[in-house]
């Protein structure tokens, strides 16, 4: 019998064993990426790309001949000149955000407009784990604001302003009723718009402990909650959900009546030696970084997903899809079911309208 996924990511430990016994499960992957896909002519923007898979990202993108800009909150300019390097392409950018402040997300928005626009792949893919609640400088809580919040609020307001290639800034006004994708597409990927013109793709990195959580807890959303190391890994699933919940609406909602304006994806890269653990305690700290090396996936190996989203023909005028590592998934019921969808967009409108 298959082990209650509600326990599978609860706490860092069995959530790194999962992630370890994840990588020997039969892998059916998607497609591959061919080195004749290319993106020169496209701009690219990614964001927590000072390290591991963001990093990993700026340096794959750059080197398929993108436009690359590095939305980050430290190592400017040292990141961007290694991804120079490293790519060989000397057209990559950095901007500067802090996502737990919507004053900076809002900076960075107008900057991006003004300087980069159009643009045609953003991935979004900074995030935390925290081992306590921190709050904000608008008094949310940290996680809630990087790993969700601080998305919708970067995403809507790239859309409200222009910034997306061939992508109307009105697309969100529509009322909400005609967002009518049916559902079996997002279940399927199933090709629905016109391929004549470029779309922008828009991905967000999500993690299958998106499927922990049992219900979304909406009477504590955008609350500030204080938690500790143990409840740390249940947050993060949790946000997670949030994520994948918003990622699905938002493709609904920009792609009705089986017409694509833009693809929306979201996706696990599956366990990554990252810096992601740098919260965890100390005395723990050298058989994490053991562990990951020997077991994770190296940020380059993990970035294939996302650059199979930004590059692959076989992604154009898709909708949505998911991805587990290589390997095309459902996402969870909960994430999927319209009514969260909607709940959830009316949720973080209200929020942003009163910050
Ligand atoms: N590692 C895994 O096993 C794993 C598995 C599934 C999903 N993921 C997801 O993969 C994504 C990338 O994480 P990673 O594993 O590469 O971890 P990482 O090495 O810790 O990178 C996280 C990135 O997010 C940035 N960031 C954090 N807080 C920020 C803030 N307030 N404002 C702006 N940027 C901020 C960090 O910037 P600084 O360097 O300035 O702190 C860093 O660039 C995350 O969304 C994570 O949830 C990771």
């Amino acid at each position: 019998m298959e082990e209650n996924k509600q326990e599978k990511y609860n706490d860092p430990f069995r959530a790194t064993l999962t992630g370890i016994m994840d990588l020997f499960k039969k892998q059916v992957p998607i497609g591959t990426i061919g080195e004749s896909e290319r993106l020169e002519g496209k701009t690219a923007v990614v964001d927590g790309a000072s390290s591991g898979l963001g990093f990993a990202i700026a340096v794959e993108l750059a080197s398929r001949g993108a436009k690359t800009v590095m939305v980050c909150r430290s190592g400017i300019p040292a990141k961007g000149e290694e991804v120079k390097k490293l790519s060989g392409n000397r057209d990559v950018h950095m901007l500067y955000v802090d996502f737990t402040d919507v004053t900076s997300i809002e900076k960075l928005t107008a900057e991006l407009k003004a300087k980069f626009a159009p643009i045609d792949i953003l991935v979004c893919n900074a995030g935390v784990v925290p081992n306590k609640a921190r709050k904000t400088p608008q008094g949310l809580e940290e996680m809630f604001m990087v790993n969700y919040f601080s998305k919708f609020w970067y995403v809507t307001t790239l859309i409200e302003n222009g910034s997306f290639t061939n992508l109307n800034p009105g697309i969100l006004s529509c009322a909400p009723g005609e967002a009518t994708l049916v559902d079996n597409d997002f279940r399927q990927g199933i090709h629905a718009g016109s391929l004549n013109k470029s779309i922008p793709r828009i991905i967000f990195i999500s993690s299958e402990s998106h499927r922990n959580p049992s219900v979304i807890k909406w009477d504590d959303f955008g609350k500030y909650t204080p938690y500790g190391i143990k409840q740390s890994m249940e947050h993060y699933g949790h946000n997670k959900l949030l994520l994948t919940t918003f990622a699905v609406e938002l493709s609904r909602r920009l792609n009705p009546n089986g017409s694509t304006a833009a693809s929306v994806f979201a996706l696990c890269p599956g366990p990554v030696n990252s810096n992601i653990a740098r919260e965890s305690p100390k005395v723990f700290q050298p058989l994490l970084k053991l562990v990951f090396r020997m077991f994770f996936r190296s940020p380059k190996d993990a970035a294939t997903p996302v650059i199979y989203f930004s590059v692959s023909k076989d992604m154009e005028g898709k909708p949505f899809d998911y991805l587990f590592l290589m390997n095309r998934k459902e996402v969870d019921s909960k994430a999927l079911e319209p009514g969260n969808g909607r709940k959830l967009w009316e949720m973080s409108s209200a929020l942003r309208k009163n910050l």
